[in-house]
C-alpha cells in the first residue's frame, strides 16, 4: 500500500442554527462594518445555544457520516479541541458512548491550539497505515469565544467538522507534511481564565512566519489555509510570492468561513468543504495545498489529493443548507446566548434554559452535575 491510498473516507461539518451579522455587531459596537467586513472580510458568525456544546456538536457532525458497520471499524477516536469542558476526562469519551463505538477504540483529546485537528489527521493516516483493516476518526470542535468588545469578539464562532479516516479515501488522501514547532507567546489561554490572552498582530506574524517555513514550491492546484477570518487567507496567499494561487480559486474556500468565523481547529477542513461547494469545475484528481496553524505555535503544510467520488463523500450539500438556513439573532439575543455560555461553562451545575432549541437538533446537553455533563439523544433512529 502507498502512502496515497490513505485519507479522509467522508467528511462533514455542523454548527448551530443561530447567527449574528457582522454588520449589526459592528454597529452595536460602534466600530466602522467596512473594517470588519472588508477589513477582516467577515459577514457572519455562528453562535452556540444553551443545548450545545462540544460534544453535541461533534456528535451532530459525526452522525452524518457514519454507519453501523464503520462504528464497528473505528480503532481510535481523537477529539481535537482548545475548548475543553475538562482537564481529565477526554470528552471523546462522552461522544464515544453517545456515538455507540467499541469498547476497544482508544480514545484521546488532543490539543494545542486550532493545529490539533491536523496533527490528528496525520495521527490517524499513520494509524491506518500500520492498521490497514481499521478506521480512525478525527473530530475537531470548538467555540471560539473572546469575551464582548475584545480586539477578538469579530473573529469568534463555533462548529465541529468529523472526518472518516480510512484506506478508502473518497474524499482525498492525504499526505505526510512538514511541521515547524517553535514556542511563541501569541495567543493561550491559562486554566484560571474563560478567555484567551490575545497579541493578534504578534499571531499573525506568527502564522506568517511558520508558512514561509514549512511551505515547499509544488505545482499545486488549489491551497486552503486555517482562515480564523477570511483575509488571512490573503495574507497568507500572498506571502506565497510566486506560487500563490489565482485570487479566484481562493475565494471560494472563503466562504464558508465568512459566514460561520472561527471555529479553530475545524477552520482549515471548512475552507476544504468551502472550495469543494464553490469551485465551479471538478476537482477530481486536483492538488490542494494545506496550511494549518496553531497559535503557540505548531505550522505544518501538507497536501491532499482529490478523489473521484469527493462530492458525495464530503456532505457539502447538506453542509451548505446548515449554514444557509441559519437563523439571524439580534445583538440583544446576541448578547444573552454568549451570557448563557460563559456561565455555563464555569459552572457546577446548569440546566440549559427552554429557548433556542432547534427542531433539527439530535442530541442536547441535558444538564451540567457536579461538574459531569449529561446528553439526552432526541430522534435516535
Ligand atoms: N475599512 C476597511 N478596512 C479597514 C478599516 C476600514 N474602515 N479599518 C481597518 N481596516 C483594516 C486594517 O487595515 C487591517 O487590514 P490589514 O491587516 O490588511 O492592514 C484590518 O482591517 C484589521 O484591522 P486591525 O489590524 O486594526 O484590527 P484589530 O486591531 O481589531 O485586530 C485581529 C484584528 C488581530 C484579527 C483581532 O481581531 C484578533 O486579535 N483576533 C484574534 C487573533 C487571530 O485571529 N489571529 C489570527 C492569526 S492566529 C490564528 O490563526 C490562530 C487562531 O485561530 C486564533
Amino acid at each position: 500500500m502507498t502512502k496515497q491510498d490513505v485519507g479522509v473516507e467522508k467528511l462533514s461539518f455542523y454548527t448551530p442554527s443561530y447567527s449574528i451579522d457582522i454588520h449589526e455587531l459592528a454597529i452595536a459596537r460602534n466600530m466602522p462594518p467596512e473594517k470588519w467586513e472588508k477589513g477582516l472580510g467577515q459577514q457572519q458568525m455562528s453562535v452556540i445555544t444553551p443545548h450545545e456544546d462540544i460534544v453535541t456538536m461533534a456528535y451532530e457532525a459525526a452522525l452524518d457520516i457514519l454507519t453501523v458497520e464503520d462504528r464497528s471499524h473505528i480503532g481510535l477516536l481523537l477529539f481535537a479541541t482548545e475548548t475543553g469542558i475538562d482537564f481529565s476526562k477526554a470528552a471523546g469519551i462522552y461522544l464515544h458512548e453517545l456515538l455507540k463505538l467499541s469498547p476497544s477504540c482508544r480514545v484521546l483529546e488532543v490539543k494545542q491550539a486550532c493545529y490539533a485537528a491536523t496533527g490528528s489527521l496525520q495521527l490517524a493516516c499513520d494509524f491506518v497505515r500500520s492498521n490497514p483493516d481499521k478506521k480512525a476518526l478525527v473530530v475537531s470542535s470548538d467555540i471560539a469565544w473572546y469575551g464582548f468588545k475584545s480586539a477578538g469578539e469579530v473573529t469568534q464562532g463555533c462548529g465541529s467538522i468529523a472526518m472518516l479516516v480510512s484506506n478508502q479515501p473518497n474524499v482525498c488522501s492525504v499526505e505526510q507534511g512538514q511541521v515547524y514547532t517553535e514556542n511563541v507567546p501569541d495567543f493561550y489561554r491559562p486554566s484560571f481564565s474563560e478567555v484567551p490572552f490575545v497579541d493578534g498582530k504578534m499571531s499573525i506574524k506568527s502564522y506568517l512566519s511558520l508558512l514561509k517555513k514549512v511551505f515547499k514550491p509544488s505545482s499545486l492546484d488549489y491551497f486552503c489555509f486555517h482562515m480564523p477570518f477570511a483575509t488571512m487567507g490573503d495574507k497568507a496567499n500572498k506571502a506565497l510570492g510566486d506560487e500563490q494561487i489565482p485570487a479566484e480559486r481562493l475565494e471560494w474556500s472563503k466562504e464558508f468561513g465568512k459566514l460561520v468565523g472561527n471555529i479553530y481547529n475545524g477552520s482549515l477542513y471548512l475552507s476544504l468543504l468551502s472550495l469543494i461547494a464553490y469551485a465551479d469545475t471538478s476537482l477530481a484528481g486536483k492538488q490542494i495545498g494545506m496550511f494549518s496553524y496553531g497559535s503557540g505555535a505548531i505550522g505544518e503544510f501538507f497536501k491532499l489529493q482529490i478523489n473521484k467520488n469527493y462530492k458525495q463523500a464530503a456532505l457539502v450539500g447538506l453542509v451548505q443548507e446548515r449554514i444557509l438556513n441559519r437563523r439571524a439573532l439580534s445583538f440583544n439575543e446576541y448578547e444573552e446566548l454568549w451570557t448563557i455560555f460563559s456561565e455555563r461553562e464555569g459552572a457546577v451545575q446548569y440546566s440549559p434554559v427552554a429557548s433556542y432549541q432547534s427542531p433539527s437538533l439530535r442530541i442536547a446537553l441535558e444538564k451540567v452535575e457536579n461538574g459531569h455533563r449529561s446528553y439526552r439523544l432526541i430522534n435516535d433512529d
